[in-house]
């Protein structure tokens, strides 16, 4: 085959538009196997210590899966959630992050890691696999996790709960969500899949007790959620209760599947933020679609988690691979 200088320059620009569309398909610098040279083993010791710690706490699956929800919403996938401060002046202090729990574990992988391969595996990888791996424990879906993130050195108790930037709290509308979801890059498909994280898990009580107590100031209820599931949930969450906690997802709080979004069709979304699920067409018609026969929730949840572990990566010689994962080098 002949080629003429001008469609050997055509070519030429087809294989750098095709490899500029695959580094964009990486995100940024993350690819799948990042370590497979560097440290070949890594995934299988974060799977093996995962495997270990979910035959004797598997309630930690729920506040770990949500560890990197909370880590890439705040300035990016960087691992900041994790920094400790004797202050208590880092984003691990703020609100919204009292609740997670399962800091331990990080460490405990991280320590694995550092034994194997000092100084290689950054710890916003190791919460990005711990995240699939406790999905995958929970009979949840598996994906392959990209890595290749750095870790940040900045963490501050201000950042989650910035009205504009920080995590979306429980109460938030529809339109608050997709903003906080869209200023990410993340669509209203994304929002919905992921809110589905909820299928497993535990909620405070404080996190939905408006909803049963005082909804608009008055002493009244949500008219938006089932009132015998609120009779239900009375019985249980008493007002001002700081410490009770409530199964997201009642009857299967422990397993990865799609009876959350069941349960927020029928009007019993724990927390305000899935019943607004319902206030939208997009995000009504995917719950729809996916308690029926044709339901993609799984493929779709890997999907979406791949798309968030993308959040504002460090990668190359940006940020640090920490030594400890609760402190910067
Ligand atoms: C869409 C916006 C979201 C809001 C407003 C939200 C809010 C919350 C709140 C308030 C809780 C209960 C915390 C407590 O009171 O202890 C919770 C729990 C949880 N969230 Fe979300 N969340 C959102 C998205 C996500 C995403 C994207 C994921 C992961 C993919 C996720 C995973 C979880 C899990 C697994 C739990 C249970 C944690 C446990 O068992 O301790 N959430 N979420």
């Amino acid at each position: 085959m002949a080629f003429s200088k001008n469609s050997f320059g055509v070519f030429v620009l087809q294989i750098m538009v095709l490899a500029l569309l695959s580094l964009h398909a990486e995100g940024q610098g993350l690819k799948v196997g990042f370590y497979e040279k560097s440290c070949p083993q890594a995934e299988k010791i974060v799977s093996t210590v995962m495997s270990d710690v979910m035959a004797v706490a598997p309630s930690l699956s729920g506040p770990l899966l949500r560890m990197h929800f909370h880590d890439c919403f705040i300035r990016g996938c960087d691992g900041s959630v994790l920094l400790d401060s004797p202050t208590r002046q880092s984003e691990k202090f703020s609100p919204p992050n009292l609740s997670l729990r399962g800091f331990n574990i990080i460490d405990k992988v991280k320590l694995a890691l550092e034994k194997a391969c000092p100084g290689v595996v950054s710890c916003a990888d190791i919460v990005a696999l711990v995240a699939r791996d406790v999905t995958v424990a929970t009979k949840g879906p598996y994906w392959e996790v990209e890595t290749g993130r750095r870790d940040g050195k900045v963490s501050l108790f201000a950042d989650p709960i910035n009205r504009v930037t920080g995590l979306p709290p429980p109460f938030a509308n529809i339109t608050l969500l997709k903003q906080s979801f869209a200023m990410r890059g993340l669509n209203t498909k994304d929002l919905v899949v992921l809110s589905g994280g909820h299928t497993i898990g535990m909620s405070h009580c404080s996190s939905f007790e408006n909803r049963l107590y005082n909804f608009t100031g008055k002493g009244d209820t949500d008219p938006s959620m089932d009132q015998n599931y609120i009779a239900r949930l009375k019985l249980k969450c008493k007002p001002r209760d700081q410490t009770t906690l409530a199964e997201l997802d009642p009857g299967s709080f422990k397993t990865f599947d799609d009876s959350y979004f069941r349960l927020v069709t029928k009007r019993r979304g724990l927390l305000e933020s899935d019943a607004a699920l319902l206030n939208d067409p997009e995000t009504r018609a995917y719950l729809i679609q996916s308690i029926s026969h044709g339901s993609t929730f799984f493929k779709d949840f890997g999907v979406s988690m791949v798309k968030m572990g993308r959040i504002g990566v460090l990668t190359g010689s940006q940020g640090e691979v920490r030594k400890v994962c609760t402190k910067t080098n």
